[in-house]
């Protein structure tokens, strides 16, 4: 029998994971299906309800249903300290966020670790509270920029309520050299398609020469920010091995088989070659 897992947010015509999981369970020869399915606001509650009625494993969770879907299932600790559910495992009802292990499996698979080392999270969205999680449970000292510092404040008060996030300041763009981070991690949407030429990075302040940036945006695959960063001879990463990784994470929570990194790695960059976005 084939068995189904999926997605649910709205809109998620542009998703790339049913590319990426089909690709990997023809890889490894697993008969499952994972399917893409668009659930307006108004009935939120059927993309929770229904495909457990229909029998399906589990499911990713995307905007605008992170938040929402903690109402539906047992958050496990990873998703009650970042707030939001990715991912849902219907066999014992329980939703995790996968984001941690993407973006810090990411890094250590680019040889990056970050316990003792200086980071600088630069946002205060979703994105940036699994980054300063997975940063702090890590070992790494952290500092958080934001266009709205109040945001950044709040976004860590939350994370001291919910995880025990402790010792990471906020500071300002202005102070970001003196604050010498070894990495920089952009968690911010500026730079994304189509507003490309955009960069988090000030033009005013010109970029240290070894610096390591982790641009979480994977669309573009170079964005404007990672090229000042090499332009100035430092290294820079795109965000689409995060997602490949956060995918890789729920494949094998599901299946219990080890995800083939690669082969959804491949399938995720011709799916957004072939995607008119
Ligand atoms: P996500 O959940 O994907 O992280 P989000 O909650 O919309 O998305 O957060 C977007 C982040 O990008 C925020 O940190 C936002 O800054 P504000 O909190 O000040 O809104 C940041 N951002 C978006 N556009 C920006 C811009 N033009 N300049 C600077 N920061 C920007």
């Amino acid at each position: 029998m084939t068995e189904r897992v999926g997605l649910v947010g709205w809109p998620v015509a542009h998703s790339i994971s049913p590319s990426m999981h089909n690709a990997a369970f023809q890889a490894v020869g697993l008969d499952w299906v994972y399917d893409a399915m668009a659930i307006p606001p108004d009935i939120v509650r059927h993309a929770f309800v229904e495909p457990k009625r229909h029998g399906y494993i589990g499911l990713n969770v995307t905007v605008p249903y992170k938040q929402a879907a903690l109402e539906y299932v047992r958050p496990d600790e990873k998703a009650q300290a970042i707030g939001a559910v990715n991912t849902i495992d219907f066999r014992n009802d329980t939703g995790t966020n996968t984001d941690v292990d993407g973006f810090i499996d990411d890094l250590k698979a680019h040889d990056i670790f970050v316990e003792n080392q200086r980071v600088v999270v630069i946002g205060a969205g979703g994105a940036a509270r699994a980054a300063v999680y997975g940063l702090w449970q890590q070992g790494a000292d952290v500092a958080v920029i934001n266009r709205t510092r109040t945001r950044a404040e709040e976004m860590l008060t939350q994370l001291t309520f919910s995880a025990g996030v402790s010792g990471v300041s906020v500071i300002e763009m202005l102070d970001i050299l003196d604050w010498s981070p070894g990495l920089i991690v952009n968690c911010t949407s500026v730079g994304m398609w189509p507003y490309v030429e955009a960069s988090v990075w000030p033009e005013n302040i010109s970029v240290p020469p070894s610096i390591v940036a982790y641009d979480m945006i994977y669309r573009p695959a170079t964005t404007r920010f990672m090229q000042m960063v090499r332009a100035a001879g430092g290294y820079a990463i795109g965000g689409l091995g995060m997602l490949v990784r956060q995918g890789a994470s729920a494949f094998s929570l599901w299946t219990g088989v080890e995800a083939p990194v690669e082969v959804m790695y491949s399938a995720a960059q011709s799916a957004l070659t072939t995607h008119d976005v």
